[in-house]
Formats: structure tokens, C-alpha cells, sequence
């Protein structure tokens, strides 16, 4: 029946106009079946597998990248981001980071995060996703066995090039998918210390697993998201829209923001609202079926509470009519803060990252990758990591435990807040407690390893942040505050982290290469000491925000239910990594493909689209 003429729509921010697939906005139909909010990593998933089965959409978001070397080459990934390619947010100061505000990571292109990411393409761990299992019987399929066939599904998977068979990388083919659009591989190129990383935890008696993807803890070998094919960054863009954007059911319309979802009487969502800018024209598009929104974890509340979806108190406050009053749009707000203790080898293996600042090197290597696809271009961030559970990085587990059990978590909320928020964090605490009792969740995260600086990232952090608005104009920014620390177990935590840190170096492998600490430094010793550098030093986000519209019962202060759809209206969903209600312990773009790839799912047998 749906297939009169049915498409997805997806609405993003910058036009190229003669570009397949993309529309200008005169050329945007007055209906389609599905509009998607936003062109990013999920929107494009779910944009892919919705217009395959005929129905229309129509897709809004940023602007399209121009194949820049930043974008395309591993190297230049993290070193180069051009800033058109973010929006440009500042977060409020931050009382327990010595008072400082932060720029904010939010990819402002076609294929979101993707884009711009550091193309770590690993997985959280069975626990993680069991947490969003346990969290109430309704999210009985978002477990570990639900979710590994959809993270599989958006994968294909590639063999370690023989270039690096020397360092011995060890995988399960079981784990990994081999017909999905995005390429996961290693590059032909690591540092010869890189494989040192690993012996330093089997030194400290930590496993090192054969393939992180299976869901264990431990140290492992992490893949990129990159296609041997080219030695080009693989994306959402490369994966899932360039294939299909010749599809005359899907149009992509792009410089244009979404300034509000609008809503029939029966609270239906029926139509979306955007503009080119602030005060240009706004213009409206119809849906058919279901308006979804994929706009990122600090864009989705924004869209939310501006279409009247949120806090009735704040909505008011603001003089938007309230449609669905949910106090936990923009809460609940998780990254993974993190801080680098400087290091260095003095015995180090050759080459090493330092020839990076060598011109000459470098100048090689740059030609080695145009020329031949090979070298040191090809590598991005890092290709291992490890993910710890509390009880392998300090002692005082018991400790931990027992302060968290003797906290009211309400007072670790914004003053006030509302019944269901406070149910919702509780609940939330006693799973993560359970998992730190069961050693089956990773608090610790350290990666990199080609030197010992390695980020220190706390993994599961217990204080919440939030997003919200302060202003009713959409191309204002959101307001956000990731109040980090503002639960001190966190810091305790971290300090607990910094010290296994110094453990780390003491390894006979890291002895070997001379590994010593310039940063903090041999006078930071107490405990105090640490939390002070901690706290100078740290940053809340390190772009993995989420959870601000999580999947929870609306009496724990959810926003969306198990099938994705906005709690108290009709007609609207959310895809992206606002819905996850606890943060994974790892990177987290494969987990938005696998959430993404089931929200198309979900949606396509809601609308009998099979
Ligand atoms: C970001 O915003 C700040 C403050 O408004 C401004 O000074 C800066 O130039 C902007 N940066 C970019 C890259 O646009
Ligand atoms: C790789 O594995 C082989 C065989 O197990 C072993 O002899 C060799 O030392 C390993 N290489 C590294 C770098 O660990
Ligand atoms: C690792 O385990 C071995 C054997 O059980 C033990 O002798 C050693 O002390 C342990 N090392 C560390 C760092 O825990
Ligand atoms: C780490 O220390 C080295 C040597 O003092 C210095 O050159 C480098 O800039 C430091 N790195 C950071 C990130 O502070
Ligand atoms: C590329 O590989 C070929 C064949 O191995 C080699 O002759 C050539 O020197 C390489 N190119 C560069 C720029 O190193
Ligand atoms: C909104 O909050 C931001 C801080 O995130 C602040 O810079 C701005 O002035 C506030 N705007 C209004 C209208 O209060
Ligand atoms: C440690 O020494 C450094 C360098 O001398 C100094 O900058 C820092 O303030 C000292 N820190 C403490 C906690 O004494």
C-alpha cells in the first residue's frame, strides 16, 4: 500500500546541489513516507535500509565533505579536522575541572561522527549491553546475543595485511561480519613497539584476548574503519549513502536545520519544520509514516524540547507548549572523561612516533602512502586497547562499592530533580555495582601504547550531565554541562586509574624500552596530589556523548521505548546514541551502526515494510 510513492527524506546543513541523491530545496516533495532528522552515522543507516524497501525519505543535516585528505587519510584523521565539519560549542564551565569549559565534538556533515572520528572500530563488552538489558523485562532483545548480529550485519571484516604478520594479530573471524557496508581492517603499517602494548598487561598478568569483539575484557587488537581497498577512511557516507544515492525514492537535502517536529491534534508528529538560517523562511515537509530523528546526542534534545518534548518546567520556562512532558530529554548525559599522563622511552624501538616530526621521514612516508598505499598514513589513532574491569586496577573495589551504596543518588542530581530521573540513575547504579561485583563491565580504558602516554578514560562514569536549551531559537546552541565529577567516586576512581598507570611503567616490557614519566611527575605522590592534577588536566568529553534521550521506562526517566518511539506522542522515533541508557565501555561508532541497523529493523516491521 505504502509504495504510491514512498521515500525517506533526510534533512541536513550545506548544499552542493549538483551532487546524486541531494535536492535543493525547491525540489523537496510536500510528503514522503519517512523523514529522518539528520544525515549523520545513524541517520544514513537507517536512510539505506528504509529507501531498499521502496518507501520514500528525505534526510536533513550539515554539509557534504569534499574527499579532503583529513577525511579520507588514516594519518591526518585526528590531526586535521576541518572545523566546518563541527559545530562550534562550548560546554559551561566545569566546577570540578578547576572551573574550565571545553569545546564540544559534534560533526556538523554528511555521515556524522564517522567522518571525523578516530576510526577505532571496537565493541563494548557482553556486560555493557546486558545493562541495557537488565535495566527493565521490556529490553529483553537490546542484550549482547540481540545486539552482535547487527553489529556483524554493518561489518566486513578484513584479514591483517601479511605486511604486519610479524607482530602477531590475533582475531575471531566468529566475531566479525563479512558482507556489511562498512570495511573494518588493519593497516600495513604499526610502530614496532605497538605490539609491546599487549605484553605490558600480559606482565601484569591481565589477558590479552584473541579478538575484543567477542565481548570479553581484557587487552586486545581494535580494527579500523578502513577499506584496504583505497587505505581511505570507511564511513558512513562511503558505506551507506554513496551506493544508494542515486535511489529515486531517497533525497538528501542539505543547508538546512530543523527548527521543530510539528504535531496533529492527536499528537501525531506529521511534520518537520527547517530553515537555511536564522532568520531565513521556514519551510515545512510532511510524513507519512514516521519522522525519526538521528541529529546526535546534543542535537536530539535540542529538536525535542524545541517541538515542546521535554521537562514541562523547563519547556514553560521557555513558553513552549508542552506535547509530551518527559523530565529525561537531555539528561542522563555520559562521555568518557579522560586525561594523558605524559611519557616518553628512552630506549625506544626504531621507528618510532617521534620520526613523525622528522620532515624528511615524514616526507617519505607521505609518498610511500600516495605511491604505494602503505607506511605510516595509513595507520589512524591506535590498533589496541584495553578495557579493565575495577577489580584489575586497584584494591580498593570494596571501598568504591560501599561509598556508592552510601550516597543518596539524588543529591548527585540537579537540585529538584524529578522523581523519575532519581528512580532512573538508582537503577542504573545497582546494575553497575552488580557489574563491578561481577568484574563483567570495564571502568578503566587505555589505548594508544605506541608511547606510554596513554589516555586514561574512565569508562563508566556515575555523575550525569545534561543538555538543554535556554533559548527557543534552534540555530542557537544547546546548553551543556557535563558536571563532571560532580559524583567525587568518579575522580576517586580515576586517581585509582592514574596509579595502575604508574604500575603500567614499572613492567618489565616497559622497563625494557626505558619508559619513564614526565607528566605529573615524581613529586604528584598523595592521593590529594592526584586529584588536583586530575582535575587541571582532565577533559569531560573525549566526543563520545550519550544517553540524553535513553531507552528506558518513562518512570526511570526514559524518553524513548524498546521500538524507539518518543514516549507520549505518536508517529516519532529516535535512532542515534541519544537513545543508549548507560555508556559502553569502548568507542563507540560500531555500537551506533549495530543500534541504527536495528532501528531500521524495528522500524521496517512497525510499518510492514518486509
Ligand atoms: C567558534 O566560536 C568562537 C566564539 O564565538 C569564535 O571566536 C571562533 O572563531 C569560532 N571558531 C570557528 C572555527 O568558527
Ligand atoms: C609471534 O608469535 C610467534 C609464535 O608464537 C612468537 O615466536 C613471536 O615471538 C611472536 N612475536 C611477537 C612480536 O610477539
Ligand atoms: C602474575 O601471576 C604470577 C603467577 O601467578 C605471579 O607470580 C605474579 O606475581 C603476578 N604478577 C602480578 C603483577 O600480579
Ligand atoms: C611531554 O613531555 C615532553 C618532554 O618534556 C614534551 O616535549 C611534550 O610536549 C609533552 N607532551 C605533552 C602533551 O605535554
Ligand atoms: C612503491 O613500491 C615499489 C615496489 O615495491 C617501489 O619500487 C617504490 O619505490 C615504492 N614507492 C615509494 C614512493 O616508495
Ligand atoms: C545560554 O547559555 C549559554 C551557555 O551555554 C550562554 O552563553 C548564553 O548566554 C545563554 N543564553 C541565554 C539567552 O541565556
Ligand atoms: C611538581 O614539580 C613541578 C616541576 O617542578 C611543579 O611545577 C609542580 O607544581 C610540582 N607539583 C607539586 C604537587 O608539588
Amino acid at each position: 500500500m505504502y509504495l504510491s510513492y514512498s521515500a525517506v527524506l533526510l534533512l541536513t546543513a550545506i548544499a552542493t546541489p549538483t551532487w546524486a541523491g541531494l535536492v535543493k530545496q525547491n525540489q523537496v516533495k510536500s510528503k514522503y513516507d519517512f523523514i529522518i532528522v539528520g544525515g549523520g552515522t545513524s541517520g544514513l543507516v537507517v536512510a539505506n535500509r528504509l529507501s531498499a524497501t521502496g518507501s520514500k525519505s528525505l534526510s536533513i543535516i550539515g554539509e557534504l565533505d569534499a574527499g579532503e585528505d583529513s577525511v579520507k587519510i588514516p594519518r591526518l584523521a585526528l590531526e586535521h579536522i576541518e572545523p566546518k565539519y563541527q559545530f562550534n560549542i562550548t560546554t559551561v564551565p566545569q566546577p570540578q575541572l578547576d572551573n574550565r569549559a571545553f569545546p564540544i565534538y559534534a560533526a556538523h556533515v554528511v555521515g556524522g561522527g564517522s567522518t571525523i572520528n578516530g576510526m577505532f572500530f571496537d565493541r563494548g563488552s557482553k556486560g555493557d549491553y546486558n545493562l541495557w538489558r537488565d535495566i527493565d523485562r521490556s529490553q529483553a532483545k537490546w542484550g549482547w546475543d540481540d545486539l552482535l548480529p547487527k553489529f556483524t550485519m554493518s561489518e566486513t571484516f578484513h584479514l591483517p595485511p601479511s605486511e604486519i604478520s610479524s607482530l602477531n594479530v590475533t582475531f575471531d573471524i566468529k566475531a566479525h561480519g563479512t558482507g556489511g557496508p562498512i570495511h573494518s581492517s588493519y593497516p600495513p603499517f604499526l610502530f614496532p613497539a605497538t605490539r609491546k602494548f599487549l605484553d605490558v598487561f600480559s606482565d601484569v598478568n591481565i589477558t590479552v584476548q584473541r579478538d575484543g569483539g567477542s565481548g570479553n575484557l581484557g587487552a586486545f587488537w581494535i580494527p579500523n574503519t578502513l577499506d584496504p581497498a583505497s587505505m581511505t577512511r570507511s564511513y558512513a557516507r562511503s558505506a551507506y549513502w554513496d551506493p544508494v544515492s542515486r535511489r529515486p525514492n531517497l533525497d538528501l537535502l542539505t543547508g538546512n536545520k530543523v527548527t521543530k517536529i510539528i504535531f496533529d491534534r492527536n499528537k501525531r508528529a506529521v511534520q518537520v519544520e527547517y530553515a537555511s538560517s536564522r532568520n531565513g523562511a521556514r519551510s515545512t515537509v510532511g510524513a507519512r509514516s514516521e519522522i525519526i530523528i538521528a541529529a546526535g546526542s546534543q542535537h536530539t534534545p535540542q529538536i525535542l524540547m524545541l517541538s515542546g518534548i521535554g521537562d514541562k518546567d523547563t519547556l514553560g520556562s521557555l513558553r513552549i507548549p508542552v506535547i509530551s512532558d518527559l523530565p529525561g530529554v537531555g539528561q542522563n548525559l555520559q562521555d568518557h572523561p579522560a586525561f594523558t599522563p605524559n611519557g616518553s622511552f628512552t630506549n625506544d624501538l626504531t621507528p618510532n612516533p617521534g620520526y613523525l616530526k622528522d620532515d624528511i621521514w615524514n616526507n617519505e612516508q607521505f609518498q610511500l602512502y600516495n605511491a604505494n598505499k602503505t607506511g605510516v598514513y595509513t595507520t589512524s589513532v591506535a590498533n589496541e586497547g584495553a578495557f579493565l574491569p575495577l577489580s584489575q586496577v586497584t584494591d580498593k573495589v570494596n571501598q568504591i562499592i560501599d561509598a556508592i551504596q552510601r550516597q543518596n543518588p539524588a543529591e548527585y542530581l540537579l537540585p529538584r530533580a524529578r522523581r523519575c530521573l532519581v528512580d532512573g540513575v538508582k537503577k542504573q547504579r545497582d546494575l553497575i555495582l552488580k557489574g563491578i561485583k561481577d568484574s563483567n563491565i570495564a571502568f578503566a580504558e587505555y589505548v594508544n601504547g605506541i608511547t606510554p602516554s596513554t589516555p586514561v578514560a574512565l569508562q563508566k562514569p556515575f555523575s550525569r550531565g545534561f543538555i538543554s536549551i535556554n533559548s527557543t531559537d534552534a540555530f542557537s546552541d544547546p546548553v551543556i554541562d557535563f558536571r563532571t565529577f560532580t559524583n567525587p567516586v568518579d575522580l576517586d576512581i580515576m586517581v585509582e586509574m592514574f596509579k595502575f598507570w604508574r604500575k603500567l611503567l614499572t613492567t618489565q616490557t616497559w622497563k625494557g624500552l626505558g619508559a619513564n614519566e614526565i607528566a605529573p611527575g615524581p613529586n604528584v605522590t598523595s592521593d590529594d596530589q592526584i586529584r588536583a592534577y586530575i582535575k587541571s588536566n582532565a577533559v569531560p568529553t573525549i566526543a563520545h556523548p550519550c544517553c540524553t534521550a535513553a531507552m528506558m521506562p518513562a518512570g526511570l526517566g526514559g524518553v524513548v521505548c524498546p521500538e524507539l518511539k518518543v514516549y507520549g506522542v505518536d508517529g516519532l522515533s529516535i535512532v542515534d546514541a541519544s537513545i543508549m541508557p548507560i555508556i559502553p565501555s569502548t568507542h563507540p561508532v560500531a555500537t551506533v551502526y549495530a543500534i541504527a541497523e536495528k532501528a531500521a529493523e524495528i522500524i521496517k516491521y512497525r510499518h510492514r515494510l518486509f
